[in-house]
């Protein structure tokens, strides 16, 4: 496993990232053939192109100054990266994860390298396995029979990652100390408190049935525990692992090791409520069933989930409290061009009852039926608004309009305007007048007025497309990932070369200052909060995953040294080009000097 990266991913890279899209992203191409393309080589100058990209082969080649090589190859030639930064590059770009080094499931080797998520994960996992195995010696105690009375066989609770908590105060913590762990660490992986004022601690999870709870990679990294009890004594109906350094509530989904797979395979996910209705699915064959963590659907698992799919069947209950999830969840999933359904269950029943009463082919049904999204909105507007009176009609069209907006595709959006013009019984030009005061899409299919002036489709603004360096990436996602790295970071670094020029290196500086005030998580709300008023799918991604590294300080060295290394070319560019410039002997041997010095 060269460079700590296993070579089946290595391939998944590859083949995830369409070298002609990744160049292209780079430097204009030209098609010439039916998969060549052709453009001015980007590592010698030219007039004619003689660069050239086979989208069949994977390739490039320049025939002007030799360079040539697959996708890899010409990102580490054109960002000045190593092989693994370069992996890295793509991987994010292409959202594949690059499992963690050889530190993974090794606590021992975890704690030697000092690397602080591997050794949360790693007591995560252990819990799991010990929660786990309390269930197994004891089938007939409290949670075993509960499983039973909801028709899980102890064989598929254990598939689910299902246990039981035992119900002392600190039979847990006893058996992760025999391992090794600290009850600091347990503190900080939620699975201990300290009691106030004291130096006791005490397991946060007792008397429970536990779900664990796994990152998209399939490990450990929280749990979510049930309480058997109608009226429970401590604490709510579930108790969750409070926010830790790997759990994140609001970037995690349930089911998604088990569903990404398949998830992928079918194009498809299935959204429901909670840890039991996504075992329902999976039971019931639907094998691409995730849930959000007992929080709103956010928009951070939204794109967690726009990586494996662009297509998604909302579950929620019936009530009022699942509508408003549904129109939650289209606020999040329109703009992201997500074609989504509702799926309907009769009798206002759950996922989980469903499939208790009528089994396989009862859910098959209601997959089958599910509705798109803007029909099951529009539906709705009878609930909401008096339509017998104008002022209604108006407040109704006014209220579908801001979802309308959101539909990009001009073929889907006739469809709606026309079923919420008839639901309305208005004309469709009121409603595209409704939208077009929300001056968010074009009038083109609005009858007008002869006199009327015809305006200027408006030209959708072309993306600025920054290609951030790898190395100011990765600095980003150590500091987001740990407060240890984000002070290294500034120790190591400058003021002036953390001068933030963009909002990478802006987001970079708000995770160092938040660290160094001992409160990392202050500095991720405000890069989320800046990323409401200007996306980066770059940022966004950092935000929502976890590759973790076992060597953090090593990382965090390299990253610099390679992030100083292109700030030097960056300077020694201008350097050279002031130099080209210059007029006077003094001037120009003052700019060599500079170019000398960075060397
Ligand atoms: N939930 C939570 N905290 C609560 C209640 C619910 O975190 N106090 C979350 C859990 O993730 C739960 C989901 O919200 O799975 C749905 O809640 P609910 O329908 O009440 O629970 P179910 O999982 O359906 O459990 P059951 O069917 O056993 O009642
Ligand atoms: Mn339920």
């Amino acid at each position: 496993m060269a460079f700590g990266i296993p070579p089946e991913v290595i391939e998944e890279i590859k083949s995830r990232c369409d070298i002609v899209e990744v160049i292209g992203s780079y430097l204009p191409l030209k098609r010439s053939g039916s998969s060549n393309f052709k453009g001015l080589c980007p590592f010698h100058q030219e007039k004619t192109p003689s660069f050239h990209v086979d989208g069949a082969r994977q390739m490039f080649h320049c025939f002007g100054c030799g360079k040539g090589g697959d996708v890899v190859r010409f990102v580490m030639d054109k960002d000045n990266l190593t092989f693994v930064d370069a992996l890295h590059m793509l991987a994010a770009r292409a959202g594949v994860i690059i499992p963690e080094y050889s530190a993974a499931g090794n606590p021992e080797e975890a704690r030697r390298r000092g690397s602080i998520r591997e050794r949360l994960l790693a007591a995560n996992e252990l819990m799991a396995s010990f929660f786990a195995e309390n269930l197994k010696r004891s089938p007939n105690g409290p949670v075993g029979s509960y499983l039973r009375s909801r028709g899980l066989s102890l064989e598929e609770a254990l598939h689910f990652k299902i246990g039981a908590a035992p119900d002392g105060w600190t039979a847990g913590l006893e058996f992760a100390r025999s391992k090794g762990f600290t009850d600091e660490e347990m503190v900080m992986a939620g699975l201990a408190r300290k009691k106030e004022g004291s130096n006791r601690f005490y397991d946060q999870f007792r008397g429970r049935l536990t779900f664990a709870i796994t990152n998209e990679q399939g490990r450990v990294c929280g749990f979510s525990a049930r309480s058997l009890e109608a009226k429970p004594v401590d604490g709510g109906k579930y108790i969750n692992t409070p926010e830790t350094p790997v759990f994140r509530k609001g970037n995690l989904l349930y089911g998604m090791a088990l569903a990404r797979k398949a998830i992928a395979d079918n194009n498809l996910a299935v959204l429901c409520e909670g840890q039991m209705d996504t075992i329902a699915f999976h039971r019931a064959g639907i094998n691409f069933a995730v849930a959000p963590l007992g929080t709103a659907f956010t928009p951070e698992q939204a794109k967690v989930l726009k990586r494996y799919t662009s297509r998604l069947l909302l579950a929620f209950d019936a009530d009022g409290a699942g509508m408003k999830a549904v129109e939650r969840a289209a606020e999040i999933l329109l703009p992201l061009s997500m074609d989504v359904k509702v799926i309907h269950i009769p009798g206002g029943k759950d996922p989980d009852e469903l499939y208790s009463s009528g089994g396989r082919e009862a859910v098959a049904a209601v997959l089958d039926e599910a509705r798109p999204l803007l029909s099951v909105l529009t539906s709705r507007l009878s609930d909401k608004f008096d339509l017998n009176t104008p002022v209604g009609r108006g407040e109704a069209a006014a209220w579908v309009a801001n979802y309308l907006k959101l539909v990009e595709n001009q073929v889907e959006l006739e469809t709606y305007v026309a079923e919420a013009a008839r639901m309305l019984r208005v004309s469709v030009e009121a409603i595209y007048s409704e939208l077009a005061d929300l001056r968010k899409i074009e009038r083109r299919k609005i009858i007008r007025p002869e006199t009327e002036q015809i305006q200027p489709v408006p030209q959708k603004p072309v993306r600025e497309r920054m290609v951030y360096p790898a190395a100011l990436l990765s600095l980003l996602e150590l500091a987001v990932n740990s407060s240890d790295a984000a002070r290294q970071i500034a120790e190591m670094l400058s003021a002036e070369e953390l001068v933030s020029a963009d909002p990478v290196t802006e987001a970079l500086n708000l995770m160092i200052n938040a660290s160094l005030n001992g409160e990392p998580e202050q500095g991720i709300e405000e890069i989320k909060n800046r990323l409401t008023e200007r996306p980066s799918p770059e940022i966004s991604r950092i935000l929502v995953e976890h590759a973790d590294c076992p060597d953090v300080p090593r990382a965090v060295s390299d990253s610099v040294a390679s992030f100083r290394k292109l700030k030097n070319q960056e300077k020694k560019q201008a350097l050279l080009v002031q130099l080209s410039r210059a007029v006077t002997p003094g001037e120009k041997m003052e700019l060599l000097k500079a170019v000398a010095a960075l060397k």
